[in-house]
C-alpha cells in the first residue's frame, strides 16, 4: 500500500528533471487506473516524461506498477516450456504467422497475444482473420488446450492485463507521447511480462516504416526492453531489423497470409525466410533447444502441419479460399534502372488508405485490400514495368493511395544491380543486460 500524493507535485518533479520515487510511481500508476487521476494531467506527466526520461529504476518500477494493474498469467503447470516474440510493429511484417507454428513444431509452446493494427502497421489478428471461420477470442480452456495440444495460439490479449498501459497508450496516442524510449519498453514489456512468458525475443523495428528511425535510437529502446526482461526475470534477446523497405513482397492482411503460407510450404522471399529463421533459432535457444535446422523443418512439411494444426484449433479453414480484391491498379517504373529506394512507410500509409489499416480502432478493415511489390530495392526494372500492384474493394480510395507513393520510390539509371538492397534484414542484437 503506498501513501497519496499531490499529482501536481509529481508532474512538477518530473517537469523540472527529478527522479520519481518507487512509491511516487505505484500511486501515479494506481491512482490512474482507477481514475482518481484525470486524463489531463496524466497527459502532463506523460509529456514531462517524454522530454526529461526515466532512468532505468524508475522504467522498472513504471513498468512493475502496470503489471501490478491487472492480472499476471502463468504457465508453470503447462508441462512445455514458453517462448514468446514480439515485434515493435512494421510493413509487411507478417513474421508471426509462419514463425508461431514453426517453433511450436519443436514441442515449445508460442502463446502468441496479438493485436489489432492501428495506423500504417498492420496487426496479426487482422491478417489471420481473413482465413475463413478462424476466431481470435478463446476462452482460457480454448487456450490452454490449443498450448498443451498445438502449442501455438495467437489470440486477443485480454482486457485483464496491465489495464493501466491500455488507457495510458490511448492517451499518448493522443498527446503526442508515443515515441518515449522508457514509455514504449515499459508498455510492451509490462503486456509481455504480465503474459507470463518464460522467455522473449524481441524484432526491434528500424527504418522509416518502425518507431525508431535510426540504429541508436533502436539500440537504445531495445537495451530498455532487454534490461526490463532480465529485471523480471524473463530470459530476453533482442533483434534489431531493418524497415526502410517493407517486409516480403506482399502488404496487407489476405495477402500476407498468402506469403506466409509460401514460406511455410518452402518458398517466399528471402527477407522474410532468412528473419524467420533467425526469429526461431532465437526464440528455442531460449527455450533451450541449440542449433535447430529451422531452414529444413521449412522445406519438409513440418512447420506447415503445425500451420495447419494451429489454424483448425482456432476455427479456420487451411485450405479455404482468401479474399480477393473487387480492383487492383499497378503503379509502373518510370524509368529504366536500378530500384534503390521503395519507403516502407509509404507503402504502409498507402496500403492503409486502400483499405487494409485502421485510423480508429472500432474501424473495420477490408481482407483483400493492400498492396503487392513486384521489385524490391536492388533489383533492376524497366519504365512501365509493374512496381506495384494496389488492392482494394473501393476504388476511389486509389487516388489517395497513389498520392501518397508519389515520392516514395527512387529509380537510379547510373547505379550497379544490388545498389540499395539490404545485406541482411537482422542489423543487431542485444542478448545480455546493459548493465
Ligand atoms: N507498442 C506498444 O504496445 N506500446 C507502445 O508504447 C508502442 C508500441
Amino acid at each position: 500500500m503506498v501513501g497519496s500524493f499531490d499529482m501536481v507535485d509529481v508532474i512538477r518533479s518530473k517537469r523540472d528533471g527529478e527522479r520519481l520515487t518507487d512509491d511516487q510511481i505505484a500511486w501515479v500508476i494506481d491512482a490512474y487506473t482507477r481514475g482518481d487521476v484525470g486524463d489531463e494531467q496524466m497527459a502532463a506527466l506523460a509529456m514531462a516524461i517524454f522530454l526529461r526520461g526515466l532512468d532505468r529504476t524508475e522504467t522498472a518500477r513504471w513498468t512493475e506498477a502496470m503489471i501490478d494493474s491487472g492480472e499476471r498469467m502463468s504457465f508453470a503447470d503447462l508441462g512445455k516450456r514458453t517462448t514468446d516474440k514480439h515485434s515493435t510493429g512494421g510493413v509487411g511484417d507478417k513474421i508471426t504467422l509462419p514463425l508461431a507454428p514453426l517453433v511450436a513444431s519443436y514441442g515449445v509452446a508460442v502463446p502468441q497475444l496479438s493485436g489489432r493494427g492501428l495506423g500504417h502497421t498492420g496487426g496479426t489478428l487482422d491478417k489471420l482473420e481473413s482465413i475463413p471461420g478462424w476466431r481470435a477470442d478463446l476462452s482460457n480452456e480454448e487456450f490452454l488446450a490449443a498450448l498443451r495440444g498445438v502449442g501455438a495460439v495467437v489470440c486477443a490479449a485480454g482486457a485483464s492485463l496491465a489495464p493501466a498501459d491500455r488507457k495510458l497508450y490511448a492517451l499518448r496516442d493522443v498527446t503526442a507521447t508515443v515515441d518515449s524510449i522508457p514509455l514504449i519498453a515499459s508498455s510492451i514489456m509490462s503486456k509481455k511480462i504480465a503474459e507470463g512468458t518464460q522467455a522473449l525475443t524481441l524484432d526491434v523495428k528500424v527504418g522509416s516504416g518502425a518507431f525508431m528511425k535510426d540504429l541508436d535510437a533502436a539500440r537504445e529502446l531495445a537495451g530498455a526492453m532487454v534490461d526490463l526482461g532480465h529485471d523480471a526475470g524473463v530470459r530476453t534477446v533482442a533483434l534489431l531489423t531493418d524497415m526502410s523497405t517493407p517486409l516480403g513482397r506482399t502488404v496487407g492482411n489476405a495477402l500476407e497470409v498468402r506469403e506466409s503460407v509460401e514460406v511455410l510450404a518452402g518458398g517466399g522471399p528471402a527477407d522474410v525466410v532468412e528473419l524467420t529463421c533467425e526469429l526461431a533459432r532465437s526464440m528455442l535457444a531460449l527455450a533451450g533447444i541449440e542449433d535447430a535446422d529451422v531452414q529444413e523443418r521449412l522445406r519438409d512439411g513440418r512447420a506447415m502441419d503445425s500451420w495447419r494444426a494451429m489454424v483448425r484449433a482456432q476455427g479456420g479453414d487451411p485450405d479455404g479460399a482468401l479474399p480477393v480484391a473487387a480492383h487492383t491498379q499497378d503503379v509502373l517504373a518510370e524509368s529504366d534502372g536500378v530500384l534503390t529506394r521503395l519507403d516502407a512507410l509509404a507503402v504502409g500509409v498507402a496500403s492503409w488508405r486502400l483499405g487494409a489499416g485502421r485510423a480508429r480502432k472500432e474501424d473495420p478493415v477490408q481482407l483483400a485490400a493492400g498492396i503487392e511489390l513486384h521489385a524490391k530495392p536492388g533489383e533492376r526494372v524497366r519504365a512501365g514495368q509493374p512496381l506495384l500492384t494496389l488492392h482494394t474493394d473501393t476504388p476511389e480510395r486509389f487516388d489517395r493511395a497513389h498520392a501518397t507513393l508519389a515520392g516514395a520510390i527512387d529509380i537510379d539509371p547510373e547505379t550497379p544491380d544490388g545498389t540499395g538492397a539490404p545485406g541482411s534484414v537482422v542489423l543487431g542484437r542485444i542478448e545480455q543486460p546493459t548493465g
